[in-house]
């Protein structure tokens, strides 16, 4: 076992057990039960123990005995004495197994030495691209933008941690009508940023964009010279390319500023534009797949399973009738890219429910193009919407979409009146940084923790004093319970690091063993989620282990206790903070040393 200890514990506990049901079964039985699955699930209850085999219940036919006497016989041949107090049957012919305290203390000496907890790489890494944040530019930021970014960082960085190669790119909507305006205003009220080498101050991409659109819905002449800007645009026109980059720069500033007060990792920006040079290549590949139709002077490709209204098949358009090309048809040029140049194995695309359709479609097309093969998974993780109170779609007052930095702006600023208020009861004094400082980390990490510990697929209320809560599933009680780990370091002058080379984990009371247990399956929920990509499970193992922490700490004496008892609990209380420090990284979130 020694060996297996390091790489996650809990899945190597699991595979430990199953081995040894099997051989029993043989030796019990006889060769024909080689590969019997010896039905290993979690206990149903706690109180009968940890793991419970289900497997005599299913062999009452072929052993043509009752499932208690089964039950009796495979135990007598069941050797998981090193991890196992003795089996115990119980029911009809449960197989009840509890795990040793021993064999816990073990697993848990081995991880406290680990950076990785536990968690090995995983032996399969492959190349894994998630398009996230994806916006289309050149708009003010809202509320739309939160979730992609959110979820997209998040699966990129546990996909990361577990040891895939990630590319994170965003496909940004850089192209096409809504550009006409941006450049005819940036043409008409800034000629000089076309001639002039420094790049010229155009103010924020707010007010500039405001401004193109106010022109745009006033003026009859800039209409038409928004117009002329799209088709000069799509000719390659010299100076108008010229302008549609310097919107493209100054919306991409501006929207890397919020991002880096959200805290989203650096990503790669491979707009739609990029792809403009495959369009014509993407469409003739199609049709001499013979896969193309002409519908109505467009080409299209008629689609398996989708339907129109009256009953028809519904066809993808992938050239318009006036030689255009669209979202679908950037989108295949981007599965071919990916597949081809990228070689990725992984695509994943954490876009909004309402992209169902198009996804399933272009993956169709894509797999009837022989460009997505059995090698590789292309795959849309949608996500809901973010609701108001009233359960309708956030807005502000006047019917807008909430811009994206007030409603963090807003966050940070009820973190900072809660975090007064605080100080104030608790009569503390704190210096101006300090509460900068927590009021943004927990403004923003309420905002994300709010949004991920949500099923993803599931639309969600957005409700600040909710997420702000000290109390229940949020960000701010989790990081208190981190706080609560630094601050018994602080006051016991306690050096986590160094607790000494013989300090080891032993464990009696109740809640050391609940939660001992409970830090062991870090591994199992990262491989879950870097497999079904459901980040709230991720935020509930964490809640669930600040709780156990919490009734540990409450039971259980730390700094007053004996030794050795005194060490081997400030090792559990050290591994709980790494824990709670790595996963809430992984979300995304910031921890903070005092709050
Ligand atoms: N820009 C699109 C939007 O804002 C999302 C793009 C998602 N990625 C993609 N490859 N289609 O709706």
């Amino acid at each position: 076992m020694s060996s297996a200890i390091l790489t996650n514990p809990m899945s190597s506990t699991i595979a430990h057990l199953k081995t040894q049901l099997e051989k029993a079964l043989v030796a019990a039985f006889g060769a024909d039960f080689a590969g019997t699955d010896p039905i290993l699930v979690p206990a149903s209850n706690p109180k009968f123990g940890d793991y419970q085999s289900n497997v005599a219940m299913s062999l009452t036919k072929s052993l043509g005995k009752p499932p208690r006497a089964i039950a009796e016989q495979l135990v007598q041949y069941l050797d998981v004495t090193e991890l196992c107090s003795p089996p115990e049957i119980a029911g009809p012919g449960f197989i009840n197994l509890t795990l040793k305290p021993s064999y816990l203390e073990a697993q848990l000496n081995a991880i406290q030495t680990d950076p990785r907890l536990g968690v090995a790489p995983t032996p399969h890494p492959q190349r894994v691209i998630v398009d996230y944040p994806s916006p289309n530019i050149a708009k003010e930021m809202h509320v739309g933008h939160l979730r992609p970014a959110v979820i997209g960082d998040c699966i990129a960085r546990i996909l990361e941690f577990v040891g895939h190669d990630v590319q994170r790119i965003s496909h940004v909507g850089d192209w096409g009508t809504p550009f006409g305006m941006l450049i005819a205003h940036l043409q008409t009220a800034y000629p000089e940023a076309l001639t002039s080498h420094e790049t010229l101050d155009l103010g924020d991409l707010s007010t500039f964009y405001r401004q193109a659109k106010q022109r745009f819905d006033a003026d009859e002449t800039f209409r038409e010279i928004a117009r002329q800007a799209v088709v000069q645009l799509q000719a390659g026109d010299e100076t108008t390319l010229q302008a549609w980059k310097i919107v493209c720069e100054l919306s991409s500033r501006s929207y890397r500023k919020i991002y880096d007060l959200m805290g989203i990792l650096p990503f790669i920006e491979r707009g739609e534009s990029f792809y403009n040079p495959f369009l014509p290549e993407v469409v003739e590949e199609l049709k001499q797949k013979g896969l193309l139709v002409e519908d109505n002077g467009a080409q299209c490709v008629f689609l398996e399973g989708f339907t129109n209204k009256d009953g028809n098949p519904l066809p993808l358009i992938v050239q318009k009738s006036d030689g255009g090309y669209n979202y679908a048809t950037t989108d295949l040029a981007a599965i071919r890219y990916r597949v081809f140049v990228d070689k990725a194995q992984r695509v994943i695309y954490p876009v909004g429910v309402e992209q169902t359709n198009h996804f399933a479609q272009i993956f169709q097309v894509g797999r009837r193009a022989g460009w997505i093969t059995e090698d590789v998974e292309f795959y849309h993780a949608p996500f809901g919407l973010v609701l108001g109170e009233n359960g309708q779609k956030l807005k502000t007052r006047s019917g807008e979409a909430v811009p994206l930095r007030e409603l963090l702006e807003e966050a940070i600023a009820h973190a900072r009146q809660d975090l007064k208020t605080r100080l104030q009861e608790e009569n503390r004094q704190e210096t101006a940084a300090f509460i900068d400082h927590v009021a943004r980390v927990v403004g923003i990490g309420a905002v994300k923790y709010a949004d991920l510990s949500q099923n993803r697929t599931s639309n969600y209320i957005f409700n600040y004093d909710k997420m702000l809560a000290l109390q229940g599933n949020t960000a701010p009680y989790m990081l208190y319970a981190y706080v609560r780990v630094q601050g018994i370091s602080r006051k016991g002058q306690i050096d986590f690091e160094h607790l000494g080379s013989d300090a080891r984990v032993l464990l009696n009371e109740e809640t050391e063993l609940v939660l001992a247990k409970h830090l062991l399956q870090l591994s199992d929920i990262l491989s879950q989620v870097a497999q079904d990509l459901l980040p709230n499970r991720l935020c509930q193992y964490l809640f669930e282990l600040s709780q156990k922490f919490n009734q540990f700490y409450d039971r259980c004496p730390v700094l007053q206790a004996e030794e050795p008892l005194r060490t081997s609990r400030l090792i559990l209380c050290d591994l709980t903070a790494r824990t709670l420090k790595l996963g809430l990284s992984l979300l995304g979130i910031e921890v903070l040393e005092r709050m």
